[in-house]
């Protein structure tokens, strides 16, 4: 895997099968690490997505997660998912211009292509380490050559598309594009910046949505993000409801059963 490539200032770990890189972000952190490092490894034999999920994590996709430290609250550093979107949606554009119109960002960290999900973020932190440092885990995977059959959300992956590519050459891209971007966001009043950027390519901007959390669903529409990264939605009544977690639907698509586990 010499392919793979970190950007000057991030150490980078690259493994050929792993439980999940996000854990090995997690031991690398409790072994005393202190430096920023991307963990990248192709395959994941325990790979897990947002909400207690399963990430089915086969040879062939990009499975990556960035140990990195904040001065920011644990709050900002969520809004993070937001940074890590907008890189990942730069890299496949950097990489195939024609998708340039075909790839969305949807709430609260899916990265679309036509519509379909190719990539998923899981962002996870840790105790803080001493002062001013948070520890973040920022863990995403690309569907990059395959995507899993059935899934709760349309899947698709970047071969699938018309960008054929193999995992390195985006991890290289999307490295570079995230230190761009979290230069952006760590910078003061940094969100604003990335909060109006994600806006510009959000799906399903202005229009109706069901968000769900659990066994519980809101309909509205979706207006904008707010400046903590919560998704707005104003309901019938009129009145703006701030989610801060839960899955999106948007109007038309199937919804799965409430019960669904699978990613
Ligand atoms: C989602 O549910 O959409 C988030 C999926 C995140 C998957 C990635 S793959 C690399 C990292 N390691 C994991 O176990 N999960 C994340």
């Amino acid at each position: 895997m010499a392919e793979f490539t970190a950007p000057d200032g991030y150490g980078l770990v690259l493994l050929d099968q792993v439980d999940s890189t996000n854990s090995e972000a997690a031991r690398l952190l409790a072994s005393g690490a202190t430096d920023p490092t991307w963990i990248v490894a192709k395959e994941q034999l325990a790979g897990r997505g947002r909400r207690g999920r399963d990430w089915a994590s086969t040879p062939g996709n990009l499975y990556s997660s960035l140990l990195l430290f904040t001065d920011r609250s644990l709050g900002d550093a969520a809004t993070l998912s937001f940074v890590v979107a907008l890189a990942l949606r730069d890299a496949i554009v950097d990489i195939s211009q024609d998708l340039a119109e075909r790839v969305t960002l949807k709430w609260p960290n899916d990265v679309l292509v036509d519509g379909k999900k190719v990539a998923g973020i899981l962002l996870e932190s840790g105790n803080k380490i001493e002062a001013g440092a948070h520890p973040v885990i920022i863990g995403c995977g690309v569907n990059c050559t395959h995507h899993p059959a059935s899934t709760r959300y349309p899947a698709t992956n970047l071969a699938a598309a018309g960008a054929i590519r193999q995992p390195f050459e985006l991890f290289n891209v999307y490295a570079a594009n995230f230190d761009r971007w979290y230069n952006k966001w760590a910078a003061k009043d940094g969100f604003d910046n990335v909060r109006t950027s994600w806006l510009n390519h959000a799906a399903g901007k202005g229009k109706p949505i069901t968000a769900r959390f659990g066994t519980s669903e809101i309909e509205g529409r979706f207006e904008t993000l707010d400046e903590k990264g919560r998704l707005i939605l104003v309901d019938s009544n009129n009145k703006k409801i701030p989610i801060t977690a839960g899955d999106i639907f948007f109007s038309g698509a199937d919804k799965p059963p409430q019960s669904s586990t699978s990613r």
